[in-house]
């Protein structure tokens, strides 16, 4: 019972988080995109664009000031509070699914942190993230956008590739996620709010706004754009093995955020030019050469460890279905008997050499090519166990 609430709980949390992520990342993008496509040629000197659009059968006409229109108008809406409940609800979602049972989701398994140190590092580096990027954006690196974007990546690779260093695939991957998040919602919340303030309250006084503030806020929002297409990868990249997975899990991850940043950038800047074009054939020909460049290959005898049994005899559909009956049923079963689970996670039930024949593949690369699985290898899966269940597998996962 107590597994069965806690999944509703997630549930919960997960689904006001991604639908207070789209409010947040529409609104971005809708500004971005607005902005870009403001018609510059207006004759009203305080005006510096407006646009014409049409959508869900009516007519806008939006104008934007060069600094403010003479009267305020009563109604001012603001957009924050989607940037601030998506790093709450993110946050708690972050603690929901990989501190609260630290050791298993969070931690790489026979890993030597203590959880309670782990989780500090975690929380720890979403601050510092924020820290080391304010800073770069206020050094003199500011007046070198690309440099700065360098910087940035560089920094941020070498974030990822410490997580790995002792986190799961997907926690450290998640991490990245969360210390980008946290970039974002610190431009909304210290640089682009206050901002706003200050122009607005230098209005309602009748007093000169500080010109550098919304410049300073339109540059730290058009950041948060580009930052948000790695940010929604890492977000359902729990769903992709290969890449958190992968011994190069830090490398994937860094090769998707480059052609992610190249692809928004020629998205914002395909109005006025087509130099960026390139990025689209670009994109897709990573995307193909990352996939080939990962994909798994089975054993040939000679890649199972010599000193391992299954290098010398094939492995029988007995053998294979008990390794995976110890390993694996405890979990994924239609009656899990693991009280961390009411149901089997992720739909796989392994009960028969046939289910378990027709999840080869899966299995393989979770058990076999990574050593995703078992969780946390909380059930001590050896070497050698994990070499003849691959052995069964690659000689066709023979049942008869
Ligand atoms: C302690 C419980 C536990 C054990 C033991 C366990 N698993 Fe899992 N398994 C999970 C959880 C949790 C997931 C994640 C489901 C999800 O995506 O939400 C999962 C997911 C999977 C997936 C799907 C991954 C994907 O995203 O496609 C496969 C395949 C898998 N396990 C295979 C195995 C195999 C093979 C074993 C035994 C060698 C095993 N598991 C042992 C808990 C377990």
């Amino acid at each position: 019972m107590e597994a069965h609430l806690f999944e509703w709980f997630n549930l919960a949390l997960r689904w006001v988080h991604v639908i207070v992520g789209i409010a947040w990342i529409g609104a971005s993008f809708y500004f971005v995109w607005l902005e870009n496509n403001l018609d510059r040629q207006v004759k009203n000197q305080a005006i510096a664009g407006e646009l014409w659009a049409i959508h869900g059968g009516g007519i806008y006409h939006l104008q934007k000031y060069n600094l403010a229109p003479a009267t305020m108008p009563e109604h001012l809406h603001w957009f924050k509070w989607e940037a601030y409940s998506s790093w709450i609800t993110g946050v708690l979602l972050l603690s929901t699914v990989y501190y609260l049972n630290a050791a298993t989701y969070l931690l790489l398994p026979g890993s030597t942190i203590a959880p309670m140190l782990g989780v500090a590092i975690g929380l720890g580096s979403l601050l510092m993230g924020w820290w080391v990027y304010d800073l770069l954006c206020k050094s003199p690196l500011r007046h070198q956008p690309l440099l700065l974007g360098v910087v940035l990546m560089l920094f941020l690779v070498g974030l990822s590739w410490g997580f790995s260093q002792f986190m799961t695939g997907r926690a450290a991957y998640l991490h990245v996620g969360a210390v980008i998040g946290t970039m974002m919602v610190g431009n909304v919340f210290f640089i682009i709010m206050p901002a706003q303030r200050n122009l607005v309250g230098a209005i309602e006084a009748g007093t000169e706004p500080d010109p550098a503030l919304p410049k300073n806020g339109l540059l730290r929002s058009r950041h948060n754009n580009y930052l948000t297409l790695p940010v929604i990868f890492i977000m359902v990249s729990g769903h992709f093995p290969s890449t958190y997975g992968h011994e190069w899990n830090w490398a994937i991850l860094l090769g998707l955020s480059i052609i992610s940043v190249a692809v928004r950038h020629y998205f914002n800047t395909r109005h006025n030019s087509q130099r960026f074009v390139w990025a689209l054939p670009a994109a897709v020909l990573a995307l193909l050469v990352m996939a080939y460049v990962t994909a798994p290959s089975y054993p040939s005898a000679k890649t199972i460890s010599a000193s391992s049994a299954a290098a010398e005899t094939s492995v029988s559909a007995l053998q294979a279905q008990a390794i995976v009956v110890t390993h694996c049923v405890a979990c994924h079963s239609a009656m899990p008997s693991h009280v961390a689970f009411s149901a089997a996670p992720g739909g796989l039930m392994f009960d028969s050499i046939e289910a378990i024949k027709a999840y080869k593949d899966r299995i393989y690369s979770q058990t076999v090519a990574s050593h995703i699985m078992p969780l946390g290898n909380s059930t001590g899966m050896t070497q050698d166990e994990r070499d003849q269940l691959g052995r069964w597998i690659a000689d066709g996962a023979n049942i008869n």
